[in-house]
C-alpha cells in the first residue's frame, strides 16, 4: 500500500487495503446473493460517479448472470462537504417496473441522496428496493437512512479512493484513504 497521497493541498493516510475491501465485498456479495435467491431478472443500478468500482467487483462477485445493470447520476458534494442539496444529473434508462433493485452506492454520509434516490426511483414502481453501500457514516445522518448492505461502517471523516473522489480526483486508487489530522 502506497504510503500517503496529497490532493489539492491536502493529505491523505493509509486506511482501508484491497485486500481488506475485497474480503468485504464477498461477505455483501453473498448477503446479496441469497436475498435474491429465486427473482428473476434483478436490476443493478450503479450511482455514479463514485460507485463504479465497488459496484464492478460486487457485480461480479454476486455472480447472478440473469441480471441487468443500470446507472444512475446524482451529486450533492463541493470539496470535501456535503451542499445537502441532492441533484439528479442521469437519470435512470433500464424498465424496473415489477423487478427486484438493488441500488449500488459508494458511500452514504447525510443520507440525502440516498433517500432522494429511492424517492425518484419507487415512481418506477420496482418490485423490492435494496439499498448496497459500500461505506457508511452512521454520525454523519441527518436522515436515520440504513442501507440494507453495508461493507464497512467508518466515522465521519473524508475518504478517497476505490472510485471516492476528491473534486473528480484519485479515484484510480486501489486502497481507500481518510484525511490525515493535525
Ligand atoms: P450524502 O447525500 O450526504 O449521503 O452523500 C452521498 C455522496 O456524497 C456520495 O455518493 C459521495 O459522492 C459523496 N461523499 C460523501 N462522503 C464522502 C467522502 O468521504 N469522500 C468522497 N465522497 C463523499
Amino acid at each position: 500500500m502506497d504510503n500517503k497521497v496529497k490532493v489539492n493541498g491536502l493529505t491523505f493516510v493509509p486506511y482501508l487495503t484491497r485486500d481488506k475491501i475485497l474480503e468485504q465485498v464477498k461477505r455483501v456479495a453473498s448477503e446479496i446473493r441469497s436475498d435474491l435467491e429465486g427473482s428473476s431478472e434483478p436490476v443493478f443500478i450503479c450511482v455514479l460517479n463514485g460507485a463504479f468500482i465497488f459496484a464492478a467487483d460486487l457485480i461480479r462477485e454476486i455472480g447472478i448472470n440473469d441480471c441487468k445493470i443500470a446507472f444512475v447520476r446524482y451529486a450533492s458534494y463541493e470539496g470535501t462537504s456535503s451542499t445537502g442539496h441532492v441533484r439528479q444529473l442521469t437519470g435512470l434508462t433500464e424498465d424496473v417496473e415489477g423487478r427486484d433493485v438493488v441500488i449500488i452506492e459508494d458511500i452514504v454520509d447525510t443520507g440525502l441522496t440516498a433517500v432522494k434516490m429511492i424517492d425518484d426511483l419507487k415512481k418506477a414502481q420496482p418490485k423490492s428496493v435494496r439499498f448496497a453501500t459500500l461505506l457508511h457514516k452512521p454520525e454523519s445522518s441527518r436522515t436515520g437512512f440504513k442501507p440494507d448492505y453495508v461493507a464497512f461502517a467508518i466515522p465521519p471523516k473524508f475518504i478517497i479512493g476505490y472510485g471516492l473522489d476528491l473534486d473528480g480526483k484519485v479515484r484510480n486508487l486501489h486502497d481507500i484513504y481518510v484525511i490525515e489530522e493535525d
